[in-house]
């Protein structure tokens, strides 16, 4: 078994994360429950800010908060100093209930409406990545309408995509998102915006994908904006001062996965951007980046409790947890792959293969396929790790299953931070038809 955080085997043979016993947090909680370490969490975004500072890089660490949104973890994020990127009405509106200091959001989104953009305009955000034409007009009247100033990054397509350990270089990115650097349109941008007395250009955003294990897309996506950059010194005449390069830094979720460390991802980032400017004679920019996942992925686990069992004789055993694809989507929409053990015995050795399914009526729901695990019945906790980025932020009613709490553990003690949806707030949007129906 691979050991998280500050997850390990208690004394009593429990698994424990936090100084919490996950058998305790069940007890009091109940299952599914996601459960994050927080010290992790810490960790990890020391981590990133630790590496800017010792290279000497002015840097922004935003917390792209899209995979894991509620007001606890917009807090966390806070507290470690983090900035914070949003993508909606909603994720600002949790970030501004948080608390979050509106000048450290950034705001993103290939479709931001009227409303978003006034929202963000009347809280004073720090940035809006404008993503599209369509964007920077309506955003260009609507500071003109309120006679107010906002300051902008471009969010350009650099053409090249990344996931994992391949990277594509499309030259000409097919992307709904941000303006193609290669066909000009990233240069109408910028000028448009440049003549906008309201909009103020900080710089360029670029973001290549998601899941990512090696530093070559991020270097290429630097190097194609900056030979872009040279031609914009000249005409029409800008200087960047800040670079995001976006997030998609990957993480462990199985044995196969071999990520890098946050800080060897960001040294060579800030190295090549480094090279960059000193081949085109340039100051160095801040570096803003944006990880989501590689924040908050491997510190969520998300407990279920082993109910059903079916056996089929010379195929395989499935084994049903009482959540699924209403709590953790990924497998069914990504294939995407997982571990897991026995929270109340995680030492012990495998028996049997079994396939872990949710309890939706769906054949598609299946969270693990052939997992070795102890012979395991209904007084079994499933531990499923890895499941804090894009779990509860993609969780569902389908089937009209409640959406289960999230823990906050660290130091010995377990923090409730969203609490168990009930039946009750399943019908709560819901208008009757009719007074009554039986009578
Ligand atoms: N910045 C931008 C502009 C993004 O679009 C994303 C993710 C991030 C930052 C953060 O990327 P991360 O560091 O988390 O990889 N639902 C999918 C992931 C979608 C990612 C979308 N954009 C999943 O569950 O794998």
């Amino acid at each position: 078994m691979y050991f998280y955080g500050t997850s390990k085997v208690n004394s009593r043979g429990h698994l424990e994360i936090g100084g919490v016993d996950t058998t305790e947090i069940v007890k009091e909680f109940g299952t599914p429950v996601y459960v994050y370490d927080v010290a992790l969490i810490r960790e990890r975004a020391r981590a990133f800010k630790k590496t800017f500072e010792n290279l000497g890089i002015k840097a922004q660490v935003a917390y792209a908060s899209k995979a894991f949104s509620t007001v606890a973890m917009v807090q966390l994020a806070a507290e470690e100093g983090l900035s914070l990127d949003v993508v909606s009405g909603g994720e600002l509106y949790t970030a501004l209930v948080a608390g979050f200091s509106p000048e450290k959001i950034h705001f993103h989104g290939n479709n931001k409406s009227k409303e978003e953009l006034e929202m963000a305009l009347e809280h004073e955000i720090g940035c809006i990545v404008v993503d599209n034409f369509h964007e920077l007009e309506l955003l260009q009247s609507l500071c003109s309408e309120k006679n107010v100033h906002v300051n902008v990054l471009l969010r350009v397509t650099p053409g090249v995509e990344a996931h994992t350990h391949d990277y594509i270089l499309t030259g000409q990115e097919d992307s709904k998102f941000g303006f193609g650097l290669q066909n000009g349109q990233a240069t109408k941008a910028l000028q448009m915006a440049l003549e906008s007395e309201y909009l103020h250009v900080l710089g360029i955003h670029c973001h290549i994908g998601s899941q990512i294990f090696e530093t070559t897309g991020f270097v290429l996506a630097v190097q194609k904006i900056y030979e872009m950059l040279a031609e914009w010194r000249e005409s029409p005449g800008f200087h960047l001062k800040v670079l995001n390069v976006g997030g998609g830094f990957g993480i462990r979720y199985t044995a196969e996965d071999e990520p890098l460390e946050p800080s060897q991802y960001v040294e060579r980032i800030v190295e090549e951007v480094k090279i960059q400017a000193e081949k085109y004679a340039m100051d160095i920019p801040e570096i803003w980046i944006e990880p989501g996942r590689s924040l908050v992925g491997d510190a969520g686990t998300t407990l279920y409790s082993v109910g059903s069992q079916k056996e089929v004789p010379n195929v395989r055993k499935y084994l049903a947890v009482d959540g699924g694809m209403t709590d953790n989507i990924r497998p069914a929409l990504y294939d995407a792959k997982y571990e897991a053990v026995l929270a109340n015995r995680p030492l012990e050795k495998a028996e049997e293969t079994v396939s872990i399914a949710g309890k939706c009526c769906e054949s598609g729901d299946m969270l693990i396929w052939d997992l070795p695990l102890p012979k395991a019945g209904s007084d079994d906790i499933l531990a499923v790790f890895c499941t804090g980025a894009y779990g509860y932020a993609m969780a569902n009613n389908y089937n009209r299953i409640p959406r289960p709490p999230v823990v906050f553990v660290e130091n010995g003690t377990a923090k409730l931070v969203v609490r168990r949806e009930t039946y009750e707030d399943l019908v709560r949007l819901d208008l009757p038809l009719g007074e009554k129906i039986n009578s």
